[in-house]
């Protein structure tokens, strides 16, 4: 043996005896009893609309403080419900605190690690993501989409006027058409739309079986070796099914770009999809081909669903409080006048409406636990042990509605987000709403201008109202929401009456 081995093998003695130091010294984060997996699937908590589980994360705190520890099966699963742990774990130390659960769903039985929500900090696709989103969607290069998005949003006031009674009909496809337009320069029919479907489908099966954990093959690899026809694999069935529809949604759009630069003149073709295709280097792979195909679908999931919630959170705050959209309307009609709709350009002249959106993705949690992110190394945090491989769910809705930091957190008040002689704004909840550290939202920018250009063009066209029932009574809807991953109010019925005919004009113009 030589005095290398030697001091090799003492250097290693030590590493384990600090590991296990730290181990002893410090005790995992308090929770309830670990409990494993079978256990827990059979006392799972009931998740309802009534009773979601951010609602039921967050009651945990009350007993075990802000970082609660629940060991499902094999993978530790830590909820946090205080946004000073969320800043200090996941951005403050969000080089291990980044990536995504690889389980044997997504890596082995599915595609869905390749997607780019689930995409490990491992994978070298995941920078190649990330610098497509910055040069498409990032700060100084979102304002490309804004005529886009002022024209779409244009056709959804159109159709409101026209059929007001199906409003979500009509967000739904404003949501698709901006983001089919920019990802693929694809126009979406105004009904049953082919490429929306597909996307839809897919969505339909993304529930909690979408979450790591839920399946037992997750936590006990050895199961996916029992055959499809065995009692008991309805994992086997959903994993086909998931690849199917993966498949088609990303592959269907993206030919059909292909299709369209090889029959028109390709650089007049301007989206995500045919722009990444003309900057192809020469000799690069069908690789090259998968990060855009992958990276263009994320924008598509991201980001329809998102907007059609703070919009249906939008126009329910605007039925129950009409003092605010009263307000919001008067500065609109100041800023921009009587001759033409708002343009996203405006926004940082409306601070009253900015402080409405605001309070709207406050008070309506849109993705309430995010994103669940994955610990790469041991770490110590307030003298907690918090062991590698450790699944971490921000429970986003909690910090939304902690009333220490948003005194009378149901109420819906945009005030708080505006400063006065008297008193500082609240914080502006943009710091967890779109996620942390290095998986932050991509699309952030994107769904402000967004936001800003259909509520703005909605309070500059219509006064949005309570719906009358048979005998004229008004009816106030509750707030309630769907039991969904992107929270939805539930449908309600209201009135979208043009706030003048000179209003309903400027729809009417091309
Ligand atoms: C108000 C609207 C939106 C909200 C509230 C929102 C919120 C979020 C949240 C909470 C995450 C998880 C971040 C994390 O893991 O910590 C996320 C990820 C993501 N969002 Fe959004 N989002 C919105 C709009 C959009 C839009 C418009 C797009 C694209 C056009 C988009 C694309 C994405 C993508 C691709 C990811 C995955 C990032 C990754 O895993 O690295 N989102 N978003």
């Amino acid at each position: 043996m030589t005095l290398q081995d030697v001091l090799a093998a003492f250097l290693f003695a030590i590493a384990i005896w600090c590991t296990s130091y730290i181990r002893k010294q410090h005790r995992l984060p308090p929770g309830p009893n670990k409990i494993n997996l079978f256990r827990t699937r059979f006392k799972a908590p009931q998740v309802s609309a009534e009773n979601p589980l951010w609602k039921q994360y967050a009651e945990l705190s009350k007993l075990y403080g802000p970082v609660v520890y629940l060991g499902l099966g094999k993978a530790p699963f830590i909820v946090i419900n205080s946004a000073k742990s969320a800043v200090d774990l996941l951005n403050k130390r969000s080089r291990i605190y980044s990536d995504r659960q690889m389980t044997v769903m997504n890596s082995e039985l599915t595609h869905r690690g390749q997607t780019v929500f689930l995409c490990s900090t491992s994978n070298p696709r995941l920078v190649q993501y990330q610098k497509m989103f910055r040069e498409e969607m990032g700060v100084n290069s979102v304002h490309k989409h804004c005529k886009t998005q002022e024209q779409e949003a244009k056709s959804f006031l159109r159709n409101t006027l026209n059929d007001p009674q199906y409003y979500v009909q009509h967000l739904k496809t404003v949501a698709g058409s901006i983001i089919m337009k920019v990802t693929y320069g694809y126009t979406v029919e105004p009904h049953n739309d082919p490429m929306i479907q597909l996307v839809r489908d897919w969505l339909a099966t993304i529930s909690l079986k979408a979450l790591p954990g839920y399946w037992l093959v997750d936590s006990y690899p050895i199961l996916k070796y029992v055959p499809p026809w065995f009692p008991g694999t309805e994992f086997h069935q959903w994993a086909s099914e998931q690849n199917t529809l993966l498949e088609k949604m990303i592959s269907t759009p993206f030919e059909w770009t292909r299709r369209q630069m090889q029959h028109t003149d390709p650089t007049t073709i301007n989206s995500f999809v045919a722009s990444r295709l003309l900057a192809k280097p020469d000799g690069s792979n069908d690789a090259y081909d998968d990060v855009i195909r992958y990276g263009a679908a994320a924008m598509y999931v991201g980001g329809v669903d998102t907007a059609v919630s703070v919009l249906e959170a939008f126009i329910l705050a605007m039925v129950l409080h009409p003092e605010v959209q009263r307000r919001a309307q008067e500065e609109i009609d100041q800023i921009v006048g009587p001759s033409r709709l708002p343009e996203i350009k405006d926004r940082p002249n409306m601070p009253y409406l900015n402080a409405v959106l605001t309070e709207v993705m406050r008070w309506s949690p849109i993705a309430p636990l995010g994103n669940t992110h994955r610990l790469t190394e041991d770490d110590v945090y307030d003298g907690m042990f918090i062991p590698a491989g450790t699944c971490i769910i921000p429970n986003i809705a909690a910090m939304l509605h902690d009333e220490n930091r948003y005194p009378e957190p149901k109420k819906f008040n945009p005030e708080r987000f505006l400063a006065s002689d008297e008193k500082e704004p609240q914080d502006d909840p943009r710091i967890f709403i779109y996620g942390f550290g290095r998986r932050i939202c991509p699309g952030r920018h994107f769904a402000e201008s967004s936001s800003f250009a259909l509520a703005s063009g909605l309070l500059a066209t219509f006064n949005i109202l309570k719906a009358v029932d048979g005998e004229g009574n008004e009816i106030t809807p509750l707030v309630e929401y769907e039991n969904s991953f992107v929270s939805h109010p539930k449908t309600f019925p209201c009135r979208f009456v043009p706030k003048s005919e000179a209003a309903a004009q400027l729809l009417t113009d091309s």
